[in-house]
């Protein structure tokens, strides 16, 4: 936790390097990744590749990048991507997929962020002179927007067996895709087995300062190495960015299911609170929202009533707030949370 005992449960985003991390960037060994020579950065990929079961790795500068660069691997400009519809492809970043990729995003809605494939089946309209070609499905698991919430190893198969149907791809944002393995207890590749490719953040609850991968076939990473170096991505000394990655893929992982019990505890005391709504079913990882309509109050004045009290969170939607828990977040600060919210439902009704 940062200094002065702010507990800040805005986003996993926000974790600090570990001291493990701070030393292997002290000591990794470098060299030109441009020119394929930065040891660090070769062992990092290769060791991505094996975790996820594919072929070949892309050491890329965010997640953001990563999404935008598998939309140029995995289509042509005009052609037309299925997406879920509260997806951070969508939401959040920048229109990229329109704006650069020159792709038509066609969203699908979804119960807790899974999509159905009678609803994805629906949205691949035939071959006919009025239409993009359909060329790729995207899916985000964990679901950011809808609260971490996890798309199991058999609801990607079902995905990918109407992908397959009709020669589309399969792309997963896999931002958060070790929790959602560390939640259910399965080796994460059952998650990888039925999408073409994917990528996964080590900046978020895996505490790296910087940087995502890119995981896929040899002939899709070598295509995203080249939109890597067209977006201005490729980097030269990035061994220093490689080495706390390859210490996060070795020790950061497991360390997962304290932010989720966290994340669990939180979201039981908030649940027992005047004003508050929660689903429970939708806090599977580290993610927690819920609806503060019923305490009366704008968002603003909720989320800056907490801020006084040393608590920082945000809001996803109207009335509807997120908190995430990650390293640095302890038992002890969860507690203190759920009282601030306590208070401020306790003030707002005596008032
Ligand atoms: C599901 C998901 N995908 C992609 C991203 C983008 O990652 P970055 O912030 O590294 O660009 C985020 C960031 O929060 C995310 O939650």
């Amino acid at each position: 936790m940062p200094a002065k005992e702010i507990i800040d449960l805005r986003s996993d985003t926000v974790t600090l390097p570990t001291e493990e991390m701070l030393d292997a960037i002290r000591h990794a060994e470098l060299g030109d990744d441009v020119f394929g020579e930065d040891p660090t950065v070769n062992r990092l990929e290769k060791l991505a590749a094996e975790r996820m079961g594919k072929e070949a790795a892309l050491l890329v500068t965010s997640g953001t990048q990563a999404n935008l660069i598998s939309l140029m691997s995995n289509t042509k400009r005009g052609e037309l991507v299925i997406l879920e519809a509260e997806s951070h492809m969508y939401w959040y970043e920048v229109g990229g997929i329109s704006m650069i990729a020159g792709l038509l995003p066609w969203p699908v809605k979804s119960r807790l962020g899974a999509l159905d494939p009678e609803d994805v089946e629906a949205a691949i309209r035939p071959q006919n002179i009025h239409f993009p070609k359909p060329a790729l499905i995207c899916i985000e698991n964990t679901h950011n927007r809808h609260g971490g919430t996890i798309i199991t190893p058999d609801q990607i198969r079902a995905i990918s067996g109407v992908a397959l149907a009709h020669g589309l791809k399969l792309y997963m944002d896999g931002a958060r895709i070790f929790n959602a393995a560390v939640a259910l207890k399965v080796d994460v590749k059952k998650f990888t087995k039925h999408v073409d490719n994917l990528m996964f953040c080590l900046s978020k609850s895996l505490c790296c300062p910087v940087g995502s991968l890119l995981v896929g076939t040899s002939e899709f990473i070598e295509k995203s190495r080249k939109f890597r170096k067209a977006l201005g991505g490729g980097m030269r000394q990035a061994g220093i960015i490689a080495a706390p990655g390859i210490v996060a893929l070795e020790r950061m992982i497991d360390r997962l299911e304290e932010d989720h019990r966290n994340a669990r505890h939180l979201a039981e005391g908030i649940a027992k609170i005047e004003g508050i709504q929660i689903d429970l079913s939708c806090v599977q990882t580290n993610i927690v929202c819920f609806d503060i309509s019923g305490l009366g109050a704008s968002d603003d004045l909720f989320l800056s009533t907490l801020k006084q009290k040393g608590i920082l969170a945000l809001t996803v939607a109207k009335n509807k707030v997120r908190m995430v828990t990650h390293k640095g977040v302890e038992k002890e600060h969860v507690e203190k949370s759920i009282a601030a919210i306590e208070s401020i439902s306790n003030e707002l009704h005596l008032n």
